[in-house]
């Protein structure tokens, strides 16, 4: 890496955060598809989110782990199920739980950003049809006009639709989402649907709240060239990535998210290169996959928006090999902020080990341990590390 001698601070102003998302902490979210795909015999599902982290109950334990790492922001998302648990019916509770979460933040010095979408749906919406059909679109905009009706004056920042590449591909065509199907066609047809909503959101959430920045929160990966893969690599960076990107004009930044890199060749995936560190999840350790993303990101878009890494992380129960996962990551952030890239902020996911979705509770991304038993709340040293990057606004010599 090229960065020893150059200097280790980034720009004043960066922001330094830590995300969530609701169906992976919360618990007892009973009333969306995840619920009803963790409970489907055969869906391949490790085992239900159940109690989750008890954050619905323990947000503010949260907040102060957040708050006592000195972090800028913490990155959450609403659950639509709870806010609209029967079609058109808002519940005004869990509205305001998230409006006391929003102002509990900012009693404590945090930014609340606020997710929309992440990856869950009411089942009430999948039983019309939902992002399949397209239904999903317009239900979408209007439970985005309540919320940020509800939120406008105490969230940050508004993050749409949390990876909608992955929720289509995930879902209707390697089928380890909800509905759990593996039909590409299909998966196109969902993707365009999320395309349409995003747009219908942004101007939903400007039209109610005014002012807060809003952005796409896009997964994105290091897709490299292996040999004869060309053709492969053009077209899987178009349907996974470029017509999203396409999406984005005119939004206020652009979120995103890396976590590996993957070779590409004539037949799509060609497989690790031999003896390169794999993690649990199967994701090759390649933290340099981050700073490749942002620069590929910045040259598709010209360089029309400011970027926030919104998610970066790595599932390892070796904590060790998180911070140099992390730091490696964060010295491609400077070189491309050398570069000339416009980055403006890192988000470290994730704030707790929690849900990992088909994988259940195995993986473990987070800065803070989770009991599973009591919920006890423990700080790893890569949360005092990342604490002290933050404080610092610079990497450690
Ligand atoms: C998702 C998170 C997930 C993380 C690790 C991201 O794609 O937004 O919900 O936990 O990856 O797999």
């Amino acid at each position: 890496m090229a960065t020893s001698g150059k200097n280790r601070a980034f720009p004043a102003g960066f922001t330094w955060g830590t995300a969530t998302a609701a169906h992976q902490i919360e618990g007892g979210n009973t009333n969306n598809d995840w619920w009803a795909f963790e409970h489907t015999e055969g869906s391949g599902c490790a085992e239900s989110s159940g109690d989750a982290c008890d954050s619905w109950n323990r947000w503010e334990e949260d907040a102060d782990l957040v708050a006592g790492l000195g972090l800028d922001n913490y990155r959450f998302s609403v659950e639509w199920s709870r806010v609209e648990p029967a079609e058109g019916e808002i519940s005004r509770a869990a509205l305001e739980h998230y409006r006391r979460l929003c102002g509990g933040l900012r009693e404590r010095g945090i930014d609340p950003v606020v997710t929309f979408h992440h990856f869950t749906t009411p089942t009430w919406l999948t039983a019309q049809g939902g992002w399949e059909s397209g239904v999903a679109v317009e239900r979408f905009a209007r439970f985005c006009t309540v919320v940020a009706e509800a939120l406008g004056d105490v969230m940050s920042r508004a993050c749409t639709i949390n990876e909608p590449n992955i929720v289509a591909t995930m879902g209707w065509h390697a089928g380890m989402f909800p509905p759990g199907k593996t039909d590409v066609d299909l998966s196109r047809t969902v993707a365009g649907h999320f395309i349409d909503a995003h747009r219908l959101s942004v101007d939903a959430i400007r039209g109610a709240a005014p002012g807060v920045p809003v952005g796409l929160t896009l997964s994105m990966t290091d897709y490299q060239l292996a040999p004869g893969g060309e053709e492969q690599l053009t077209s899987i960076r178009h349907h996974a990535e470029d017509i999203f990107l396409d999406a984005t004009g005119g939004d206020d930044f652009l979120g995103v998210q890396v976590y590996t890199r993957m070779l590409i060749g004539p037949d799509g995936w060609a497989g690790y290169e031999d003896g390169v560190p794999v993690l649990d999840m199967g994701y090759e350790f390649y933290p340099a996959s981050l700073a490749n993303c942002l620069r590929r990101a910045w040259a598709y878009t010209g360089g029309a928006l400011p970027l926030l890494v919104t998610e970066n992380g790595i599932g390892t129960t070796d904590d060790a090999q998180r911070i140099d996962y992390v730091r490696q990551a964060l010295e491609g952030v400077l070189d491309a902020i050398a570069e000339g890239i416009d980055v403006r902020g890192y988000t470290y996911w994730s704030l707790l080990d929690n849900f990992e979705w088909a994988f259940g509770y195995g993986p473990q991304f987070g800065i803070v341990n989770v009991d599973r038993d009591t919920f006890a709340r423990s700080a790893k040293p890569s949360a005092a590390w990342l604490s002290s990057v933050a404080a610092a606004n610079a990497l450690p010599a």
